[in-house]
């Protein structure tokens, strides 16, 4: 018999796809998902398992579940002390981060270059938002921003309108502006079951 699913996991995913029937527009559908994340990372029962998630060093996810229907994908990260992240976007692709465990800052940043080409961009940071278990953040389609570790091992939980791994995304080097497209993080299958 197949092992059950983690409830809180799976009303989530009952829950979204009840905001994904009712909605057509995905920017819509991932702001009405904002609160439910923030009461999922809020779960002690899920911040107690997720000390024991291997680390997604190497750019890696973990991948709790994809909707076939809707395309929704519900990810994992889980970062070790003090890791440096790069600066990069999600393409077209919706994501909300939630802090499950530990603390994460999210850095945004702008382009103040003319646009002119597609091999370089200078980027400015615009604002820092430290988040702690309970903070959900959204950041719409090619927005670029950073996430970075704080002094303790920490654990996000990430919805993306679409599974990241297979689209093309770039990546901002701040010192040099070199914009460099390649694919999303390594999408690792993990099952959260009973
Ligand atoms: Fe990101």
């Amino acid at each position: 018999m197949a092992s059950q699913r983690l409830p809180i996991l799976q009303h989530f995913i009952d829950d979204l796809r009840a905001i994904w029937a009712a909605d057509l527009d995905v920017g819509s559908c991932m702001e009405k998902a904002k609160s439910l994340m923030e009461k999922v990372v809020l779960d002690k029962d899920l911040q107690d398992r997720s000390a024991t998630w291997p680390s997604t060093e190497g750019r890696k996810n973990l991948l709790l579940y994809v909707d076939e229907q809707y395309e929704f994908a519900i990810n994992a990260v889980v970062r070790v002390p003090g890791r440096t992240g790069s600066v990069h976007d999600h393409a077209h692709a919706w994501v909300l981060y939630g802090v499950l465990c530990g603390t994460e800052s999210l850095e945004r940043y702008e382009r103040i270059d003319d646009r002119s080409r597609e091999d370089y961009a200078q980027v400015r940071m615009t604002s820092v938002s430290v988040g702690s278990p309970g903070k959900v953040d959204l950041v719409p389609p090619f927005d670029i921003h950073a996430e970075q570790g704080g002094p303790t091992r920490s654990v996000a939980i990430i919805l993306r309108s679409t599974k990241l791994g297979d689209i093309t995304q770039s990546q901002y080097d701040k010192v040099t502006g070199a914009v460099r497209p390649g694919p999303g993080p390594t999408q690792i299958p993990f099952e959260l079951t009973l």
